[in-house]
């Protein structure tokens, strides 16, 4: 099973990768992730990323498709594709395969295009669109209060999942921080960045039949549950 977890800045789309990758085995690919990575091992990746990314805006296309297909390539040939899951034909044992998330990309018209031409190319199908949607004023709230071991990749929030030490992950014990890009006047920035950018896509993919729209807001494990329901449409 292939998915691509799509919403605005702060819509939980990490959050709910961590639940779908230990539920349903799946390789999670966030393209956040891999800057800040590369941010803080100062590659020449980072280096073009991080100005961008300070800004709130979205890091140029042509970076953001070769960093996919340098990682989408490798890890092609552990993914087999079972075609569309959400055919009829159940004869598939799709019960033995594993796939991948995607998370924060494709962003733009383009990126989704080269996403199709690469998918093509490695002969894999992208089996759904997963849509979070939250209202705008609870994804600021959400997007500030963020804290996150950098290493890890815990998230947590102040208010809705405080750690149980202050500033302090539960896990693996690293210090949290909060993001650069997530402070109030840089969030603005993505919010932009995302209706202007970003939400062409929902169109793309409603087109294409594989968009299902989900109440992004109630506690993570309500939001999980609802994906769980929607990926048993498809899934067997
Ligand atoms: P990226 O890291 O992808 O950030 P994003 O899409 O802006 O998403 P976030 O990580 O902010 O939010 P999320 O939806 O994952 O929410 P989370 O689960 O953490 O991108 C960062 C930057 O990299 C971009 O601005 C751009 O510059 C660049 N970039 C990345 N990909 C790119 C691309 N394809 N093209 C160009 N540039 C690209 O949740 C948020 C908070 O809410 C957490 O604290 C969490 O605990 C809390 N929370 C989550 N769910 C709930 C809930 N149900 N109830 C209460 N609290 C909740």
């Amino acid at each position: 099973m292939n998915l691509l977890l799509f919403g605005a800045p702060g819509t939980g789309k990490g959050t709910q990768s961590s639940y779908l990758i230990s539920y349903y085995k799946l390789i999670h690919i966030s393209t956040g992730d891999l800057f800040r990575k590369a941010l803080r091992e100062n590659t020449e990746l980072g280096l073009q990323a991080r100005s961008y990314m300070d800004r709130g805006d979205l890091v140029p296309d042509s970076i953001v498709i070769a960093l996919i297909e340098e990682v989408l390539s490798p890890i092609s040939g552990r993914i087999k594709s079972f075609g569309d899951s959400r055919s009829t034909d159940k004869s598939v044992d799709i019960k033995s395969h594993k796939g991948f998330i995607l998370d924060g990309f494709p962003r733009t018209l383009a990126q989704a295009e080269s996403l199709d031409s690469l998918l093509d190319k490695l002969k894999l199908i992208l089996d759904a669109v997963l849509y979070l949607k939250v209202l705008k004023s609870v994804l600021v709230e959400r997007i500030v209060g963020r804290r996150v071991a950098e290493k890890s990749g815990y998230v947590y929030h102040v208010k809705f999942k405080p750690p149980r030490q202050e500033g302090i992950c539960d896990k693996s014990g690293e210090p949290l921080i909060h993001r650069n890009d997530d402070k109030e006047e840089i969030v603005k920035q993505r919010l932009k960045a995302y209706w202007k950018q970003t939400t062409p896509l929902i169109e793309y993919y409603r087109k294409k039949d594989i968009l299902f729209e989900l109440d992004g807001c109630g506690s993570p494990e309500e939001v999980f549950s609802r994906i769980k329901t929607v990926i048993s449409t498809f899934d067997c």
